[in-house]
This record gives C-alpha cells, structure tokens and sequence, in this order.
C-alpha cells in the first residue's frame, strides 16, 4: 500500500484505521521517519500490541466511525482488511474525509466479494463496484484501483479533494506522481452511486 503513494512529498502525520499491531504503522515510519504516526483501533488488545511495536506512534482505542482526531489534522490515512468490520461504513470514510487535510490521500485495502456471496455470507465486504461508490458517496476522487490475491483483495487510492474544488493542487494530488497509476482504475465518471446497502 504504502508504494501507491507519490515519492515526492513527505506527508507530516499518517493515520492507521484499525492498525491491528500497527504493522504498516511501522512500516510508514521507517518510510517517513519525521511524520507523525498515529493509529486506531477499538481493540484494546490489538492497541497494547500497537503501542508495543512502535512506541513513537499515538495510539487510540477507537472505532473509524467516531475518529479522535481532529478535523484536517492528517495527510494520509491508511486502512488495511478492516472496512469490512465497520458497523457503519459510509460514517467511517466520512470520518476519513473530515481527518483528512485536502488534498490528502486515503489509501484502503479490503476484501471484496462479488455481491452473491456476500450476502450469502452475511459479510459486509463490498463489491468492486459498491466499494468505488462508498468513495464517490463521500466526495473522494478515485486515482486506483487495484486487485491482488486473485483478486479477493482490492486496494483504492483516493484524493480528499479541496472543498468547491474539482483542481489538482499538489503532487500528493497528480496521478502520474502515483507511479502512473491511473491506467489501473475502472473509469469511474460517470459512475452511478449507489444506496448504501445495495450490492452488485
Ligand atoms: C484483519 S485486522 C487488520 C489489522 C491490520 N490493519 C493489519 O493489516 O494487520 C482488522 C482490524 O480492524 C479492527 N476493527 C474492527 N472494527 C473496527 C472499526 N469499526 N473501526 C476501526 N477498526 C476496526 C479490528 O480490531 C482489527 O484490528
């Protein structure tokens, strides 16, 4: 996840959703060592471990639909297997726009399942399609979507735009400064949002 984002720039704080033992924390530190990290997770356990791994990074117990953080106070937020576990998905990425300084960077990676058998199996991973719309829903502009491990995970990078804004102010922002990512996205306009819920 962390090769999706430009070289270029180095972001000054990076949020973890469900960081888990905080292993891409870590990995974010050693990347950008001067950024400040911060993850949450509402597992007491997961937070301990965490805290553990990597002491230079703020830890919260918290879930991704009530952030404690406050509003644009991060440049990039990450979230690794952990969209599925949200109760309420379209208030977490909600979150992520309102921690998120335009024009910032969510880079999410989950499981995606074709719509049959999610529901067959009462999951609530998303399709490719409904995982795109929970994006455009909130006001992100998609730049990748990507498909890994045969395709059950997939991983989009977004741009937290800036408001009444549709311009591309800064290299964390240009999709060629994404490693010429852009090639990989399903076009995404015009792309018919749909109600939360519904799958495809
Ligand atoms: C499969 S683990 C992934 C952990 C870590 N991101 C990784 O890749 O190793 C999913 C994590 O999501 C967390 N989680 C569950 N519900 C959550 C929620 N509503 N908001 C944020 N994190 C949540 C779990 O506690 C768990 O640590």
């Amino acid at each position: 996840m962390l090769n999706l984002l430009p070289d270029d720039k180095s972001p000054n704080a990076i949020l973890d959703v469900g960081c888990g033992t905080g292993r891409l924390l870590r990995r974010a530190h050693e990347r950008w060592p001067s950024a400040q990290v911060v993850g949450v997770d509402p597992a007491e356990g997961m937070a301990t471990i965490a805290r553990r791994n990597l002491p230079e990074a703020t830890i919260h117990v918290a879930v991704a639909e009530a952030l404690p953080l406050s509003d644009g106070s991060v440049d990039v937020a990450f979230s690794a297997v952990s969209l599925h576990h949200w109760r309420d998905q379209v208030l977490g990425v909600r979150e992520l726009a309102r921690v998120v300084r335009a024009p910032g960077l969510v880079c999410v990676a989950d499981i995606v399942l074709p719509s049959w058998v999610g529901s067959m199996l009462g999951s609530r991973a998303r399709s490719r399609s409904t995982l795109q719309a929970l994006f455009h829903q909130v006001g992100f502009t998609l730049l990748t979507h990507r498909s890994m491990f045969l395709n059950t995970i997939h991983v989009i990078l977004a741009r937290r735009a800036p408001a009444g804004s549709g311009c591309l102010t800064s290299a964390w922002s240009r999709p060629d400064a994404s490693h010429g990512l852009m090639d990989t996205l399903t076009p995404a306009v015009p792309m018919k949002v749909r109600e939360e819920g519904q799958r495809n």
